[in-house]
């Protein structure tokens, strides 16, 4: 054995080790503006779950950590339905929190547009955005994030608590999912 069998799926984008820089650097910053405030931290699952579990480790303020599940694509995400639907709603009071909606990526924008309106409705002191990956390239919702890991180009990743069909989100790393990959059967078709 050489290593996990996953390690042989996709090409490697972003490595583990310069994931974990980053996430320490977007770490730092958190904690420097949040210092002391109330603080919720709200991971949109499923995606964010590992970004989150690394990111508030290294958030150094008390904070609430709450989970929104919403949905925007329809089966294999390749393509965006634009329909943004909650499937698992905040249990917790906003009112006089602020609110760091944590991301792993944002690709058209239209989640977080959705999810951003949605929440101003329950009066927190403000919200801002963590997100992992950005792909500029895909915008229709244009989005502020306030703390961003990477600008990635528009292929189709996984890893990293991004998966394909249900499958690699377990990957350390985050890795670009080639045609290629789908015709020697790692993937199935759809
Ligand atoms: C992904 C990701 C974001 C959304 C971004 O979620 O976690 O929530 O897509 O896409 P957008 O900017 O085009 O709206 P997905 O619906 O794949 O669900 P998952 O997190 O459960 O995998």
């Amino acid at each position: 054995m050489t290593g996990p069998v996953t390690n042989a799926i996709g090409e490697v984008l972003i490595d583990e080790t310069t994931i974990s820089r980053r996430v320490a650097e977007l770490g730092a910053q958190i904690t420097a503006e949040y210092h002391g405030e109330p603080l919720v931290a709200l991971a949109v699952l499923k995606g964010s779950f590992v970004f989150a579990a690394d990111l508030l480790r290294v958030i150094d303020t008390p904070l609430a950590v709450e989970f929104i599940g919403l949905r925007s694509y329809i089966g294999g995400r390749t393509s965006t339905s634009g329909v943004v639907e909650i499937t698992n709603d905040v249990k917790y009071p906003l009112g006089g929190h602020h609110v760091l909606v944590v991301e792993d990526i944002v690709d058209t924008g239209l989640t977080l547009d959705y999810l951003v309106k949605n929440l101003a409705t329950r009066n927190p002191l403000s919200i801002k955005i963590a997100a992992l990956l950005h792909k500029p390239s895909r915008t229709i919702k244009p989005i502020q994030i306030d703390y961003l890991g990477f600008e990635i180009p528009d292929e189709f990743v996984i890893g990293y608590g991004l998966d394909y069909d249900g499958r690699y989100r377990n990957l350390p790393h985050i890795a670009v999912l080639k045609p290629n990959d789908a015709q020697l059967g790692l993937f199935p078709s759809r």
